[in-house]
């Protein structure tokens, strides 16, 4: 089978040449399954005469933050016959996830070098899950030009957003939806707020499927009260502010994959969603069944509940967020409706701590 092989220096610089060839680049019939899962800056072109003819999967997800759920979902995507590709900010983490498989860049918002672009022209869909960083904004929004233009005419046809239920503010426990009016009390919150109207814009823009997914507080295997109990590390003073809350909506990482997952599914122009579970509870609730949870399994391993959770006032009341949408419109069945199953699977999957532990 005949093999060309193209570098990225010999790529056409120019943005218009780029656009008038890159829909060549990308298309199923040149464009390799090798050369994607070849962790490389080089693109292979390869003939499709050979007797060997490989398929080629028409879905390729980029992820921008290839963090907690970034990699949660791009294992679920890849279990699925996607191809994945995405950044994260330092060459250590660029190697662990390219040997799960994953084409990675390195990527620093702050220090932009805009490599990957070459290769998330080709991508179908575009995950967007790095925060705005306090007092600048949204990192990458910062570039917007420079990240529009290169996607224009791209092969995007889909973008989600990864935001948050802190834009909403405290509505006094009072249950809130996609309609309710947000009042950030936060600076970051704020911030995110207009990160929310950028990417929107943007997806309009680049006249993509733009979703805006509000997350409750993210949990999921290895990172969850349970884990934190287990590792005994102290709170810090914004994760005891939290704590004073009656109400903290949360959602699990495997929730959020099927939500995003729905949403590739439906075409629409452009919608937002609250993504959490149905039961919003207080840190304090959360850590104490998770407390009881260890002890039932590990009897002796940790001393007596935690002091500084419980000695906590609750009064901070924040609101209890609605999910009806994404149950009514995405057709969402939540696999951990409440933090009381979703710990009880985490814990249910965890080795012994100690086994590994010297
Ligand atoms: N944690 C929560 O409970 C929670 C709740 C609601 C919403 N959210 C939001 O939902 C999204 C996904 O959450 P997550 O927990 O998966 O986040 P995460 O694990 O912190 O991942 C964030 C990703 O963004 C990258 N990143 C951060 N700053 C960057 C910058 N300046 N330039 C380039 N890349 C940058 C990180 O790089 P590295 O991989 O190299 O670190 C990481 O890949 C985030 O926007 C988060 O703020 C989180």
């Amino acid at each position: 089978m005949e093999v060309h092989t193209i570098t990225a220096a010999k790529l056409p610089k120019s943005p218009a040449l780029l656009r008038r060839n890159f829909r060549a680049f990308c298309s199923p019939k040149f464009l390799t399954l090798s050369s994607l899962q070849t962790p490389s800056s080089t693109t292979h072109l390869k003939s499709e005469m050979g007797s060997n003819k490989l398929e080629f999967p028409t879905k390729r997800m980029f992820i921008l933050g290839m963090g907690y759920v970034g990699q949660f979902f791009a294992q679920e995507l890849k279990h699925e016959g996607w191809e994945v590709a995405g950044t994260c900010m330092s060459d250590a983490k660029k190697k662990v996830l390219e040997q799960k498989g994953f084409d990675t860049f390195v990527f620093d918002a702050m220090e932009p070098e805009w490599k990957f672009l070459d290769r998330l022209r080709c991508c179908t869909h575009l995950l967007v899950s790095i925060p705005p960083i306090l007092d600048i904004g949204d990192p990458i929004l910062q570039h917007e030009d420079t990240f529009k233009e290169s996607l224009v005419d791209g092969n995007l046809q889909w973008l989600c957003y990864l935001s948050t239920t802190s834009i909403y503010g405290d509505a006094r426990g009072a249950w809130v939806d996609e309609n309710y009016i947000p009042e950030p009390s936060s600076n970051l919150a704020k911030m995110r707020l207009k990160s929310e109207e950028g990417w929107l814009k943007l997806g309009q823009d680049l006249d993509l499927s733009t979703y805006l997914f509000r997350l409750g507080g993210i949990y999921g295997p290895g990172r969850s009260a349970i884990d934190t109990i287990l590792k005994k590390k102290e709170m810090s003073e914004r994760q005891k502010r939290r704590a004073t809350r009656n109400f903290t909506s949360r959602v699990h990482v495997a929730d959020i994959c099927q939500a995003l997952k729905a949403s590739i599914s439906l075409h629409v122009q452009r919608k937002i969603y609250n993504v959490v579970d149905d039961d919003p509870a207080s840190r304090a609730e959360v850590f104490a069944l998770a407390h009881q949870l260890i002890k039932q399994k590990w009897p002796g391993l940790i001393g007596a509940t935690d002091n500084s959770i419980n000695s906590i006032l609750l009064g901070g009341t924040e609101k209890r967020v609605s999910n009806a949408h994404i149950k009514k419109e995405l057709g969402v069945k939540l696999l951990y409706p409440s933090y009381r199953s979703g710990l009880q699977s985490i814990i249910d999957n965890m080795e012994d701590p100690l086994l590994h532990s010297d």
